[in-house]
């Protein structure tokens, strides 16, 4: 049984079919959806907002993470909590106040993820991953599906693991952009636990499920070359003195 989790990107799919490809995808065993926020700002490019959440929420039970691409992602925060959204992604980047956004996540009672773009260092970090359930390391720049996988990303991710290992081990590494049957044993290896996968999924010409099953398959086959993480057995209370 793989403890990798996939989380397909609906930014690919066809939005004419929207419920019927996030059904398919639950079914063939996506772990959660992923939605992309965009604002034209932030970056350069539009997608959706709260009303997909809430369609989504009325035909899906998978946990809806939402990926906030946006410059203030506190203004929207209550809206896409009433629309039935279950984690929120956010930004370092543009963010001067980090710690608050990600407080006001945790008093929703949500998931919160910190994500950091390519060139952003995994430092950044060190001081906000113990109130994080997940870092999301971007393998492509943020604001488009179907690009190429930055390769300079692979040693992020190691270090990446090594942070959580060191200070929240129950912290899970997530990965979003240019994910496919070629990166993700790639990145799997490096040490992340959750892969976004968009255009390598609803993108597919064989489908949905024939995506899914490709991409399992090629996890699958890196997890068992994959070196055990050695987490240490601490809770995150013994960690993290904000809890
Ligand atoms: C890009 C988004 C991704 C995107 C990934 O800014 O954050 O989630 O949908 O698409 P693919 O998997 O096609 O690179
Ligand atoms: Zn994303």
């Amino acid at each position: 049984m793989s403890t990798i989790k996939l989380a397909p990107s609906i930014l690919s799919a066809d939005f004419a079919r929207l419920g019927q490809q996030v059904a398919e995808a639950a079914q063939a065993g996506a772990d959660r959806i992923h939605v992309d926020v965009m604002d034209g700002h932030f970056v350069p490019n539009l997608s959706m907002g709260p009303v997909v959440v809430q369609s989504l929420r009325r035909v899906t039970d998978l946990p809806l993470e939402i990926h906030l691409m946006i410059s203030d992602p506190d203004l929207f925060l209550d809206d896409f909590v009433a629309a039935g959204s279950d984690s929120f992604l956010v930004h370092w980047e543009g963010n001067d106040n980090l710690h608050r956004t990600v407080q006001r996540i945790r008093r929703l009672g949500k998931r919160a993820t910190v994500a950091i773009s390519p060139a952003t260092p995994v430092a950044v970090l060190e001081e906000i991953v113990c109130d994080l359930d997940q870092v999301l390391v971007m393998t492509v720049n943020p604001g488009f599906g179907h690009q190429q996988f930055i390769a300079t990303t692979l040693p992020k991710i190691g270090r990446a693991r090594e942070l959580v290992e060191q200070r929240q081990p129950l912290c899970e590494i997530e990965v979003d952009g240019g994910i496919d049957a070629e990166t993700a044993p790639l990145v799997v290896r490096a040490g992340a636990t959750v892969l976004v996968a968009g255009s390598a999924i609803f993108g597919d010409r064989d489908g949905v499920t024939v995506a899914m099953s490709r991409l399992r398959t090629a996890i699958g086959n890196a997890e068992c070359e994959r070196e055990p993480a050695g987490r240490p057995a601490l809770q995150r209370s013994q960690l993290c003195s904000s809890e």
